[in-house]
């Protein structure tokens, strides 16, 4: 497993994951934005093949997780959950002090990842997502960055950046 910066070339690919992966994907417009104006973009590859990927911004000491997708064919092995370990690494080494994010009220998947890695719940956003009953709300959650998320890293993962 490789974890490295995403890059033009890659559009492609992440855009079939988030079509395969997401009932309301991010546009092809979306994706190229974020590569362009400076977000931390990141893919998680097996054996050179993209099984998801993570959008990450960070200024004046906070860090937004603003998307993060695995590949359906590959959920629940764990990727998710080192991928989010890898964007709390980069943006601890980035200056950031918390980190924040939204996730759909149904998304239990997405929310018990969060919860384990030690998110906590600040508040609601409500009607903040399009759903298939017309809105749904965010749950906004954060977490204070800590030493450990360097430690494990060294650790753990061979990074490519
Ligand atoms: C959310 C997402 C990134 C997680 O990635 P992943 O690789 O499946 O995550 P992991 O394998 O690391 O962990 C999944 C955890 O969720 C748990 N889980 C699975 N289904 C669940 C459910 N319905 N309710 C609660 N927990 C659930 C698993 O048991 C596992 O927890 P564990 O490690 O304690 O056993 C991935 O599911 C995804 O891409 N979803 C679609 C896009 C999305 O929702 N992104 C988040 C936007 S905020």
């Amino acid at each position: 497993m490789k974890i490295r910066p995403l890059i033009m070339a890659d559009l492609p690919e992440i855009m079939t994951i988030e079509c395969k992966a997401c009932r309301f994907p991010w546009t092809v417009g979306n994706i190229r934005d974020s590569l362009k104006c400076g977000y931390l973009c990141f893919g998680i590859e097996i054996s050179n093949k993209l099984i998801g990927y993570a959008i990450l911004s960070v200024a004046a000491g906070e860090s937004h997780v603003l998307n993060i997708v695995i590949d359906p064919d590959f959920q629940g092995q764990g990727y998710g959950t080192h991928l989010m370990r890898y964007l709390l690494y980069v943006a601890k080494r980035h200056g950031a002090g918390i980190v924040f994010l939204e996730v759909r009220s149904s998304n239990k998947k997405a929310f018990h990842v969060y919860h384990q890695l030690g998110f906590n719940e600040i508040g609601i956003r409500k009607n903040y997502y399009p759903s298939e009953k017309g809105r749904e709300d965010a749950i906004v959650l954060a977490l204070e960055l800590h030493e450990e998320a360097d430690f494990y890293y060294i650790n753990h993962l061979i990074i490519k950046s």
